[in-house]
């Protein structure tokens, strides 16, 4: 089974589905967003975490009792994972860090921190009130700050991945921006290849339109395959 979450991506649920059986034979599990998790009922949350594990990834941003309802939600509707907010700050990452030993006691969940989102930059699109600071140091502010509140689950992109696990030793990363060499970029700007994202610390990856968009699915996971054996191999 490959370390690696299929981004479903989708607008029906039926090609979600068909996504899910072809794919649940090769690959750990499935990110949801809001684009597909608003159309689903509870059992097809269901159907989907009897497939693989889910990745509820609707990146929680609000104050504290709201954050934690809505990461309790997604516990309840089967994730093994989901994501918040580093801003959310330290008073809500501290009662996220408590939140989330009690619902590992009961089963395995990690509540990810998203630090920076990628579509922000130092010149056009700039984290407001963000002041000087350059992406890499507000990358490291926000892991800092959510670090220090306990939490040690973290998306970061496959190139901030070693300088994160060098300077933290006991964190778990996801980082999407995955491609194949020969695979169209879309929107994203900073991608890697799976074995670059792998060797460089990743322990699971995301990817969406890799998959969802390929005209052979099966070429493709076999192209993941073969990037993954050479990282084992080391
Ligand atoms: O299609 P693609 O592989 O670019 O999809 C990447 C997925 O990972 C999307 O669902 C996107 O929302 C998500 N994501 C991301 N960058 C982040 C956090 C999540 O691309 N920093």
């Amino acid at each position: 089974m490959l370390d690696l979450f299929a981004a479903l991506d989708v607008d029906d649920k039926e090609k979600a589905f068909s996504l899910v059986e072809s794919l649940k034979p090769h690959i750990k599990g499935f990110k949801v967003g809001p684009r597909l998790g608003f159309l689903l009922n509870e059992n097809e949350w269901k159907l989907l975490a009897d497939a693989g594990e889910v990745f509820i990834d609707y990146k929680f941003y609000d104050i504290p009792s709201t954050v934690l309802s809505a990461v309790k939600r997604s516990f309840n509707l089967g994730a093994s994972y989901c994501t918040v907010h580093a801003a959310n700050g330290a008073l809500c990452l501290e009662e996220l860090s408590a939140l989330e030993k009690e619902l590992n006691s009961i089963k395995p969940f990690k509540i990810l921190v998203v630090s920076l989102l990628t579509s922000f930059d130092q010149d056009k699109n700039k984290l407001p009130l963000s002041g000087d600071k350059t992406s890499d140091e507000l990358v490291f502010k926000l892991i800092d700050l959510a670090y220090s509140a306990g939490m040690r689950n973290f998306v970061c992109s496959p190139y901030e991945a070693k300088a994160l696990k060098e300077k933290y030793r006991d964190i778990f990363l996801v980082t999407p921006g995955v491609r194949l060499n020969s695979g169209a970029v879309h929107d994203q700007s900073r991608v890697a290849t799976p074995e670059f994202a792998w060797k460089n610390g990743a322990d699971y990856l995301v990817t969406g339109r890799m998959l969802t968009e390929s005209s052979n699915l099966i070429n493709t996971i076999n192209t993941v395959k073969e990037q993954w054996q050479i990282v084992k191999k080391g």
